[in-house]
Formats: structure tokens, C-alpha cells, sequence
């Protein structure tokens, strides 16, 4: 959602824009732009579209200069056209912004300045931040100081001025930016992944903060101007895994990369001998363990998915009642909170607004706060007091694969370090610690599956405009998951249901040759969901499963089984996912549409 990149340095600064935005690409965005500094001059070029528009026009106009900032665009105010693109200017031109949130004081401050007879030329709440600057007088820095506190809302704004053409201001609010610290240059963002080929050293901007960043140095400032000292952050990702590596799309370079991933994550948690879970790091004391009594698990999309999951897992392994909220609802929800709550924001990328404020929420009614991420050093890692990094590696596509299953299995070793700490560990500890190990080899198997299989279902799936989903218990949310995953990219409805719940509704849309598919692998409730197979079968419905290559039953109701291969009922999710996954993304192939940016959607929703 929106992606910011700022440079100055020495290098020519229209490459280093267009290739950050490239990089930015898969958040999401329906237009985007750029502004050069000159000596006495700022140029913008802004195009609506994919980057390819706004390169065209940066080929054809040439700009030079080495200061400069660029923006990928996911419309909020005004429609995505040009001139909504940012960069905004202020009405003298002197002052362009880029920026990242919304400002929830835009009708006033816009009120405000049409009445200070201030000639307004879009409709986004970025352009006030453009002429609220123009307006002061001084050093960029200095009037960024005067302007923050008139901004309500959520920002991340990166700002130059004609008259400091060596000097890019950033300050943020909310969305995230980074600072990348390089030899004679230096690089905003508003991601990692578009600075990590310049560096892997980075200062984050913690909220409030503005930063006036030169080619030979950082300043750090707070809210009100006084220097911040913050130690430089040295990443552990490298370039190389923000590149496709060969494969036609990121997303299915990061379903292969599942067990790589998964096998990181589960190493990442036991201890030195393998045979037991190791949380030191989560940093709960003995007395906040003894109090806690229940767990509440938040989050948005795929990553609820996986804290619909975790509920299973975690009351069964540690007895504690769970509650899994959409974090968006959770926030306006008045929550019962307290010490005895242990509150779970699971996010891949870490700035999720919504996950962010369910869990600051939480923090202020006395809860204690852990976060499952991918990110280390996003806004959930700093928010955290007790953090999980799932070992996943920067995911790109927008439809998460790889962030799911190792966040699945990070709620695991959560779940069974929890057990430990309640004196619960038992035989079944020992059973599931051999299985998490072996799971990188089970999702193997899958990956290693005849392509044949995903032929037909392929053929079936990319023909249909409908589809339901059906599973039951823990692996009802991998129908939610498998379906979320197919309208995401295929932009084929598809809804996820409880098979027991199918015929309190949904079965009224089963008519001849309507694909349902089945997450049918082995649990105490799969008879339960055959029945309701035949249910569907008998009205004409076109079935496809996932189960174990063994499950003669579910072949039998079936015009399609995906084999995987027989792991324990509490781990199943993980296996059972990956077929979907892989159905999913080769119909949108099959359909012809863009898997890893599909319409609509951006990779980090920063925004409420
Ligand atoms: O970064 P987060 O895990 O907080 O993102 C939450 C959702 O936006 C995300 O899981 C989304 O649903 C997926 N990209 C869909 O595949």
C-alpha cells in the first residue's frame, strides 16, 4: 500500500528512484511519480498506472540531479489519476511531498486553506501537507517541526525543497520509514526491500520523529526538535531473496520456498538438543506466566487465518481459553483486557494499522503484548515486549504463502513453550517436537507432486465463477485460507464454510458441476465431512480434495484428490494448505492475471 523511496547522494537519481519503485511494486499501487532536484529547481513527472508508465515518461523527459524522491500511489483521497500522483507541490512549487497514510483532519485543514486563499490542484489530503509547508519560512526541518503537530491522522511523509537541494526530510506517524545508511549516500523508504541492495543498515523512524538526512549524515530528531541517538540496525536479509530466482512469479518461488522457511522457523525455537521448545527470548517472567489465565490472538486476512488455527492448537496444548478478533473489530470492540491476558498481534510484515492498534489497545488495559512477525524491527517488533520472528524471509507476492505456514508454526512452538510453563508437557510434547521437524519433509512431498493433478483441478476451478470451500474443525480455516487465496489472485468468488454449517445456506448455490473443494486430510471429524461431501455430491456438486493419497473414502466421493502426505492432526494445516496454494495460483496463471500484484489489493495495509 503506497511505497516511498527518497535518495541523495551521488549517484543519478532517476535510476535509483525508478529502481526503488520497482522494488516497492508489490505493495500495491495505481499510479506513481517522482521529484529530481536541481540546483535551483524541483522537476515532478507523475503517471498513472504501472511504473512502466511513469519510466516511459522519464525516458522521453530525461532529468538529472542526485537528490530526489519517488512514490508508488494506493488511491484514498481522489481517484487514482495524475494529478492526484504524488509527489504533491505547494502552490510556489518550492516544497514536494510523497506520502504514505491519511490525514483524518483533511476537511478541515483543506477548509482552512482554501480560506487563506490557497489555489488547490488535487484532491489528496498530500497536497495540505505540501502547502502547510510552503507556508512556513526557514530550513525544510525546521518547518517539518511547525507542521507536524497540525497533522491528525496517519503519515509518512518524505519532503525536499528547491532551496536545499542536497537535504530529503522524513517524518512519520504511523507508516513506517527507514533510513538506509550507505558510504557517501543515503536512502529512505517506506520498506526495507527497496534500500537492501544499497545497504543493510538502517536507522527505523520511531513515531513523531522527523529525520533530515544528507548524503554525508542522519539527523534524528523528536517531536519537539530535540536530537535522537538511535544505534544503527545491521539487517540479517540479503538482496538476493527480494529477487525471483528463476521462478515466473514470487509467489510460487515462496510456496517452494515453504520448507526451507518452515525448517528456520522450527529450528529458530528448539532447544540446542531438539528435544524441547525454546522461548528465552519471548522474555516472560515467571510472575506474568503465573497470572496469565487467557489468550486473545488478533490480526487481519491470511494471518487470522492462522490465529483461527491457533486456537485449536493453543487450548488444546495449553488449556487456556482463546479468542481469536479481526483486529479491525477488536479495536472498537471494548475487549475485556488485564494482566491475566496475553494478547497476540500475528502479522507478517509488522504495520498492519489495524493489528497495530488492537494491539497498543491491549498494552494500555494491562495486558501483556507478544507479536508473531516476519519483520524484525517493524512497528509490532518495537511495540512487542515479547516477540516471535517467523523466519520466513521478506515475502514480495502480495498473496502470503510462506508467511502463513511459519507463522502456524511459530503459534506451535508458542503453544507447546506455554504447555512446558504450566507444567502440561508430556508424551504428546516429544511426539509433536519429531513432527515439527519432519514437516519441512512433508510439505516436500507436496511440492514434489505430478502437476497433473493441479491440471485438472485447474481446468475446473479457472471455468467457475462460484466456489465453496468446506472444511471442519482445525481445518476449517484452511478453506477460509485456501479460498481467500483463490478470489485474491483468480478474482473468482469463493467462500470458505464449516462443512456442517454448508446446509444452513450455502448448499442452495450446489448445482450441477459446482466445484466445492474439500480440506479432507485426516481428523477425528472427517466422516462427519464425507457426509456432508455427499451432501453436495448429490446436488450435482464437482468435488475436489485435499487428503492423503491413501484416503480411498475421499477418492471415492471425488472427482479429485491432492495427495498429501499423513502428519499429525495438530500439524495438518500446514501440509494441507500447500495444494491450495499451488491450485490457486495456477488458475490465476491459467486466467492470464498479475499473481503477485493482483487488483485492488497492496502487500502492508498501513492505513485503517
Ligand atoms: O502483514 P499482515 O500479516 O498483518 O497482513 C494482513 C493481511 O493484509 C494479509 O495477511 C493478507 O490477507 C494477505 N496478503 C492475503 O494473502
Amino acid at each position: 500500500m503506497c511505497g516511498i523511496i527518497g535518495y541523495v547522494g551521488t549517484d543519478e537519481v532517476v535510476p535509483v528512484i525508478l529502481d526503488g519503485l520497482g522494488r516497492l511494486e508489490y505493495r500495491g499501487y495505481d499510479s506513481a511519480g517522482m521529484a529530481v532536484l536541481g540546483a535551483d529547481s524541483i522537476r515532478i513527472l507523475r503517471a498513472e498506472g504501472k511504473l512502466r508508465n511513469l519510466e516511459q515518461r522519464a525516458y522521453h523527459e530525461p532529468m538529472h540531479g542526485t537528490t530526489g524522491i519517488g512514490h508508488t500511489r494506493w488511491a484514498t483521497h481522489g481517484a487514482p489519476t495524475e494529478a492526484n500522483a504524488h509527489p504533491q507541490v505547494d502552490a510556489s512549487g518550492d516544497i514536494a511531498v510523497v506520502h504514505n497514510g491519511i490525514l483524518e483532519n483533511y476537511a478541515g485543514l483543506r477548509r482552512e486553506l482554501l480560506q487563506d486563499g490557497v489555489e488547490l490542484a488535487s484532491d489528496t489530503d498530500t497536497e495540505l501537507i505540501a502547502q502547510l509547508l510552503g507556508r512556513e519560512s526557514g530550513p525544510l526541518g525546521e518547518r517539518v517541526l511547525r507542521v507536524m503537530p497540525l497533522l491528525v491522522g496517519q503519515y509518512a511523509v518524505v519532503a525536499v525543497c528547491r532551496s536545499e537541494p542536497d537535504t530529503v526530510v522524513a517524518f512519520r506517524q504511523g507508516p513506517p520509514l527507514v533510513v538506509g545508511i550507505g558510504e557517501g549516500e543515503n536512502t529512505v523508504a517506506s520498506d526495507v526491500t527497496a534500500l537492501l541492495h544499497r545497504t543493510r543498515k538502517v536507522l527505523y523512524l520511531e513515531n513523531g520523529e522527523f529525520a533530515v538526512v544528507r548524503a554525508d549524515g542522519v539527523e534524528l530528531r523528536d517531536a519537539a526538535g530535540a536530537p535522537v541517538e538511535r544505534e544503527v540496525e545491521t539487517l540479517d536479509w540479503d538482496a538476493g531473496r527480494v529477487e525471483k530466482g528463476g521462478y515466473r512469479h514470487f509467489m510460487l518461488k515462496e510456496i517452494f520456498e515453504q520448507p526451507d522457511a518452515i525448517r528456520n522457523t522450527v529450528r529458530a525455537y528448539l532447544d540446542a538438543d531438539r528435544s524441547g521448545v525454546n522461548l528465552d527470548g519471548l522474555g516472560f517472567s515467571t510472575e506474568q506466566l503465573g497470572k496469565l489465565r487467557r489468550i486473545h490472538l488478533v490480526a487481519c486476512g491470511t494471518s487470522w487465518h492462522s490465529c483461527l488455527v491457533a486456537k485449536f492448537i493453543l487450548e488444546r496444548l495449553t488449556g487456556l481459553p482463546t479468542e481469536v478478533d479481526y483486529a479491525s473489530e477488536y479495536r472498537y470492540r471494548d475487549p475485556l483486557l488485564g494482566d491475566d491476558l496475553l494478547l497476540i498481534g500475528v502479522t507478517q510484515s509488522g504495520e498492519t494499522a489495524d493489528t497495530l492498534a488492537a494491539m497498543e489497545l491491549a498494552v494500555r488495559g494491562g495486558a501483556l503484548l507478544a507479536t508473531v512477525c516476519n519483520v524484525r524491527g517493524s512497528s509490532s517488533w518495537r511495540l512487542a515486549t515479547s516477540r516471535m520472528l517467523t523466519q520466513a524471509g521478506p515475502e514480495i507476492g502480495v498473496a502470503s504463502t510462506k508467511a502463513f505456514t511459519t507463522q502456524l508454526v511459530a503459534l506451535v512452538a508458542l503453544a507447546l513453550a506455554l504447555r512446558a510453563s504450566r507444567g502440561l508437557a508430556d508424551e504428546l510434547d516429544r511426539k509433536l517436537i519429531t513432527d515439527l521437524q519432519r514437516l519441512p519433509m512433508a510439505v516436500e512431498e507436496v511440492l514434489r507432486t505430478d502437476r497433473a493433478f493441479y491440471r485438472l483441478g485447474t481446468d475446473i476451478l479457472s471455468e467457475a465463477t462460484d466456489t465453496l470451500y468446506l472444511g471442519r474443525g482445525i481445518l476449517y480455516p484452511i478453506a477460509l485460507e485456501g479460498a481467500l487465496k483463490l478470489k485474491e489472485i483468480s478474482y473468482i468468488h469463493a467462500e470458505g464454510y464449516p462443512a456442517g454449517e454448508m446446509k444452513h445456506g450455502p448448499i442452495a448455490l450446489v448445482t450441477d458441476g459446482f466445484p466445492v473443494v474439500a480440506v479432507a486430510t485426516a481428523t477425528a471429524t472427517r466422516d462427519k465431512l464425507l457426509g456432508n461431501l455427499m451432501e453436495v455430491k448429490a446436488r450435482g456438486a464437482t468435488v475436489l480434495a485435499v487428503a492423503e493419497s491413501d484416503a480411498d473414502d475421499v477418492a471415492e466421493v471425488a472427482e479429485l484428490v491432492l495427495p498429501v502426505p499423513a502428519v499429525h492432526p495438530l500439524l495438518q494445516p500446514v501440509v494441507a494448505v500447500v495444494p491450495l496454494q499451488l491450485l490457486a495460483y495456477n488458475v490465476a496463471v491459467e486466467l492470464g492475471h498479475d499473481v503477485d500484484q493482483p487488483r485492488n489489493l497492496a502487500k502492508s495495509v498501513t492505513v485503517e
